[in-house]
């Protein structure tokens, strides 16, 4: 038997702009997370048990999109055959096949990284089920396979964040031009990542609105709106890498009283995208009532978290009055 867990994340500064090129910071997010155990059952075939989604089934039986699905073909794929059932064999299963068992506590599309911390879990239980650990750049590339059904047309910081589960600062590369697109996928996906160093800790409060937000929606209306008029949204999203450049600084010196006025700068811009929704904008006034040093939607917007910066021994006040002013739940994470 294999077990394998990954925590949710937050992006800190850059998330919508990081689809455009611009830098991102994020964050894991170790008090949610995500967990693959991998079993050797007598049952013939693959069987997966996600009982919070209410799936038990084989694998073959899902819809080929299904990202569990997408996600166990990924890893069979990448390993080298024969996977199975010679593997299976050597793991002691003589006729048999394996059970996946997915739980999860990081809430679903809401901007905590669940889809890619299920995924990665997943990749690496299975892949060491099948004595074939996968190294973490080809976690984070298979992972990010699946977030494009998510998605549609994902960055890649989920699946970086979450597969390193340590702060990074996060560009999109871009994509070398006359190759496959797998091939193009794979590298650009990979040997990109950049682990931030951070100066001093500090502690974030995250409320959720307890909306659902599909990432794909609101992706697609700020591409609409590029579109449209595109020397004034890549100005806008100048602004925002402007306020990661001054971040990422920040965040490596520690002097992170200088992070608030940039979280309530970056907020303003995602707003002018259309991305935040009352719900969002009204935990993010109560929060910078209640003594957060600054504060923003984190994620894709229209619903999900925002996150809210604190001197540590405010956060469970600040926490308390999030949940007065309408957050569903609260979680205080410390960078
Ligand atoms: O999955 P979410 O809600 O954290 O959103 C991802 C961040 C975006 O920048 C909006 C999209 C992306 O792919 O980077």
């Amino acid at each position: 038997m294999t077990t394998s867990s990954a925590p949710g994340k937050i992006i800190l500064f850059g998330e919508h702009a990081v689809v455009y090129g611009r830098p991102a910071l994020a964050v894991p997010v170790t008090q949610v997370q995500a967990t693959a155990t991998v079993s050797a059952t007598s049952r013939p075939g693959i069987w997966i048990e996600a009982p919070e989604i209410g799936l038990a089934s084989e694998l073959s039986r899902l819809a080929p999109d299904h990202p569990l699905a997408a996600v166990i073909k990924g890893v069979f794929s990448a390993l080298p055959p024969p996977v199975s059932p010679h593997i299976f064999k050597e793991n002691g299963v003589e006729s048999g096949g394996a059970t996946i068992h997915v739980t999860s506590t990081i809430p679903v599309a809401s901007g905590l990284g669940s889809g890619a911390a299920v995924s990665v879990a997943i990749i690496r239980a299975l892949s060491a089920f099948l004595g074939q650990p996968l190294p973490d750049e080809r976690v984070s590339t298979l992972a990010y396979e699946v977030e494009k059904l998510h998605h549609g047309t994902p960055s890649g910081i989920d699946n970086t964040v979450v597969t390193y589960a340590k702060p990074v600062y996060f560009v999109k590369p871009p994509s070398p031009p006359g190759r496959g697109a797998r091939a193009r996928a794979e590298q650009s996906r990979s040997g990109e990542v950049e682990i931030l160093r951070v100066g001093a800790p500090f502690t974030i409060v995250i409320g959720d609105t307890g909306l659902f937000a599909p990432t794909k929606e609101s992706v697609s209306d700020v591409h609409t709106l590029w579109e449209a008029d595109q020397p004034r949204w890549e100005k806008v999203f100048d602004e925002v890498e402007e306020i990661v450049q001054k971040a990422r600084r920040v965040i490596e010196t520690g002097d992170i009283p200088a992070l608030g006025p940039l979280m309530d700068k970056n907020h303003k811009l995602l707003q002018e995208m259309t991305v935040s929704c009352p719900e969002l904008d009204r935990l993010v006034e109560a929060a910078r009532r209640s003594g957060a040093l600054g504060a923003k939607l984190s994620g894709s917007g229209r619903g999900g978290n925002m996150i809210a910066l604190v001197n540590a021994r405010n956060a469970p006040a600040l926490a308390e009055a999030l949940i007065s002013a309408g957050a569903k739940r609260t979680i205080v994470t410390t960078v």
